[in-house]
């Protein structure tokens, strides 16, 4: 039987049958177990001899299984290798890459036209508490800007060590109050980063991005603050010929406040930056808020306003960046189109 199988093990040249082979001999039902099934009806002496001459054959037939295996595995490789060939003078297959995100791109614009102006990047958590992003500048409890807002807040029963309540910051004027409060004065810096309110259509996300700015030294004026967003404008929209307009407004952590106007024109149905908007054919854009730090922001902060003052503005980054690209709805912004990017030149 022993010789028979083997041989049969050696004529057969595929997987599928040295696997019949198995199951016929070793399997439950097989052959060698039958035969091992007769032991209990031996002698002890028989089984002496028996047992360990069937324990050897069931040891032959399972290394010749396996030879078998292994050889007709490494033909089949050596088949494949020899019929298989690679023609590496095909063009390799295209791997799509990404590209900058308007945004980001935006972001590193302004990071780098700050740089030369000597601001620094701060960023601040996302996750805020409500005394960062409100008591702090300027919004107590009961202060009505801060239900202008529609702020996303976290459960009534999240709160801090210190007992505020948590919530997605709805502006990045909270990085303000930390870096007063983690580096003290003077400062320069821009903070950019991810908003947060509840609002959703053409021109608003409940996601956005904003870019804060804070200067904090001694004698700082509003001069200053005009020159630096003139300065910074200029070098973002590449235009020497941007004007802007103050117009006094109102923010509870800035005093006085002011909401800055950029002049544009129309040019194929596009509102193009530039020249004043009282000329011609031309037009007055909010662009962003701004203001002389509240003395009460500064004394919040831990430092004394009697001896430090600045200006802070707020500036959308989508805003400018549809401004800058030209493009017309902000919900395109994140919805990943590559079609869309590509249309507007983000292509890699
Ligand atoms: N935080 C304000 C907003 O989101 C903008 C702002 C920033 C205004 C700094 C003044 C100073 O509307």
């Amino acid at each position: 039987k022993i010789a028979d199988t083997l041989a049969r093990l050696h004529r057969t040249d595929d997987l599928a049958g040295v696997e019949a082979i198995r199951v016929e001999a070793l399997g439950k039902q097989g052959w060698l177990n039958q035969l091992m099934k007769t032991l209990g009806r031996m002698s002890p002496e028989e089984r002496q001899v028996e047992g360990p001459r069937l324990q050897g054959m069931r040891t032959r037939i399972s290394e010749a299984l396996d030879d078998r295996k292994a050889a007709l595995e490494a033909a089949e490789l050596e088949r494949r290798l020899a019929t298989e060939t690679l023609d590496l003078t095909l063009p390799a297959p295209a791997m799509p890459t990404g590209s900058v995100h308007p945004v980001s791109q935006v972001m590193d614009e302004l990071a780098e036209i700050f740089a030369d102006l000597g601001f620094s990047v701060a960023t601040g958590p996302e996750i805020e508490d409500d005394w960062h992003n409100f008591t702090a500048l300027n919004m107590a409890e009961t202060h009505p800007a801060r239900a202008m807002h529609d702020t996303f807040y976290f459960g009534e029963q999240d709160r801090d060590a210190r007992g505020n309540r948590m919530l997605l910051r709805t502006h990045t004027s909270p990085v303000q109050i930390r870096s007063m409060v983690e580096q003290g004065a003077p400062i320069r810096l821009i903070a950019p980063g991810r908003v947060y309110r509840s609002d959703s259509d053409a021109t608003h996300t409940p996601m956005f991005h904003q870019i804060e700015g804070l200067v904090i030294d001694r004698d700082i004026h509003l001069g200053h603050l005009k020159w630096t967003l003139e300065t910074f404008l200029k070098a973002f929209f590449e235009r020497d010929d941007i004007v802007l307009r103050l117009r006094p407004s109102y923010f509870p952590f800035t005093e006085p406040s002011v909401e800055v106007d950029v002049g544009f024109a129309v040019e194929n149905g596009r509102r193009v930056l530039g020249g004043s908007g009282d000329d011609e054919g031309h037009g007055w854009m909010e662009l962003l808020g701004s203001g002389m730090v509240n003395a009460r922001v500064i004394h919040f902060a831990g430092l004394d306003p009697d001896e430090w003052q600045g200006f802070a503005f707020g500036v959308g980054v989508d805003r400018l960046a549809m401004l800058k690209y030209g493009m017309d709805d902000l919900r395109a912004f994140f919805d990943g189109d590559q079609r869309w990017l590509a249309h507007y030149g983000f292509s890699p």
